[in-house]
């Protein structure tokens, strides 16, 4: 068996509730049922060749980390973590010159906290390395060559090694903010749960920095989820094989088709977000493709009938205002739905299970989500056709 062809084990780490249809991404993005894929707590634990993990690090739009544990054990108190961390062959991982970052979470274990953890970890590596070299590799919070996971829960903890550039869901198309925009993979996720295959018009009248409009251009144009990013986190590591990288970006990216324009449009009241969501676009190729009007929904104009909506409204928590006027906005919105978009499917996300009442009909389908730190859920409403008439007109 040729090293390309080895097959090593992964943690793919998602949002919670994403583990399946992660599990049916990866399977999308070519691997095989060989590689024992299975859908655990927050993640999909996968046996990958390199070719594989490249293709998930580069494709995946709903992955949050891509880690490859490099060991496990009993760890109760800080001296077993630092005595078992400095024994890993640290010196075959991180080159002389290259930099270094840790992350640690920490769950019901006797180490309570996941920066001190971090820390001795750290010093693990630090200590491992100048004896093995005789000079300290530096640490760098930002753009570290190497990150390395770890993952304490119970007192057994896992040390892992990225694949992913840190967190996944930064594509890199959003250099626009606005408050509280959405999480890509959240946004990735919204879509799939809308079962949108770009082929239905899609709209989001609350499409503040146009995250969802961007992950829906990504999604209809086939375009990979690492495709913006200028690092992907695998090509410091000391496997790196550059051909086969190659060979995974030229079959990915050959794969991309144009974004039909008109497909995809959004709306919002805000001038800036309106703002920052066609700066961002037009940061992409979907520039002239994607509409995003300014406008309070209640007065837009057309017939939006047979449309897939996947929105974000605004809430109190994040958003700031009364109470009122947004259970106000949303009955207006299933007002809205009903009579502008008949025929459509919605997906909404909801902050707040008070509100979902406000929205008048029932939905048909709907999961709990993660959004930040905020507890959310989204639902998917089948609007009602029009009932026409032989005499109705248009
Ligand atoms: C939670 S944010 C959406 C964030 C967006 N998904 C993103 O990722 O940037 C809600 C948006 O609704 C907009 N909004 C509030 N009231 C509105 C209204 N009546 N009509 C249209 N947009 C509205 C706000 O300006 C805000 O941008």
């Amino acid at each position: 068996m040729t090293p390309e062809e080895k097959r090593h084990p992964f943690f793919i780490s998602c949002a919670r509730n994403l583990e399946n249809m992660l599990l049916a991404e990866l399977k999308e993005l070519g691997v095989p049922e060989a590689s024992h894929g299975k859908a655990v707590h927050l993640g999909v634990e996968a046996e990958l060749t390199r070719e594989e993990v490249y293709r998930v690090v580069y494709g995946s739009l709903l992955a949050s980390r891509v880690l490859r544990p490099l060991g496990s054990f009993e760890c109760p108190d800080e001296n077993t973590l630092y005595e078992t961390a400095a024994d890993f062959n640290w010196d075959a991982l991180i080159r002389p010159g290259q930099t270094f970052k840790i992350s640690a979470s920490v769950a019901d274990s006797a180490l309570t906290h996941s920066h001190y953890a971090a820390l001795k970890l750290k010093d693990a590596i630090v200590d491992s390395l100048r004896e093995a070299r005789g000079e300290r590799p530096d640490v760098d919070k930002d753009n570290p060559d190497i990150r390395i996971n770890l993952f304490l829960h119970r007192d057994q903890a896992t040390i892992s090694l990225y694949y992913s550039d840190g967190i996944m869901h930064k594509r890199g198309y959003r250099p626009h903010a606005v408050e509280a925009p959405l999480k890509e993979n959240l946004a990735a996720a919204m879509l799939r749960l809308a079962r949108w295959d770009g082929s239905e018009p899609l709209r989001d009248f609350f499409c503040g920095s146009g995250t969802i409009l961007l992950e829906a251009a990504m999604v209809a144009t086939h375009t990979p989820g690492g495709f913006f990013r200028n690092v992907q986190g695998f090509e410091a590591l000391p496997d790196f094989n550059p051909e086969t990288w190659d060979k995974v970006k030229l079959d990915l990216d050959a794969k991309i088709i144009p974004l039909k324009p008109g497909l995809i449009g959004g709306a919002d009241i805000d001038s800036s977000s309106v703002l920052a969501a066609r700066a961002n676009i037009k940061a992409t190729p979907f520039h002239g493709a994607i509409s995003v009007g300014l406008g309070d929904f209640r007065k837009l104009d057309g017939n939006f009938e047979g449309s897939v909506i996947v929105t974000n409204p605004p809430y109190g928590v994040r958003v700031g205002g009364d109470e009122k006027e947004v259970h106000k906005l949303y009955e207006d919105f299933g007002y809205f739905l009903k009579t502008k978009c008949p025929g459509s499917r919605a997906v909404i996300l909801f902050p707040d299970p008070s509100y979902e009442k406000d929205i008048w009909f029932k939905p048909t389908r709907g999961m709990f989500l993660d959004n930040g730190a905020l507890d959310v859920r989204a639902n998917v409403y089948e609007v009602k056709s029009v009932q026409r008439t032989a005499d109705s007109k248009d």
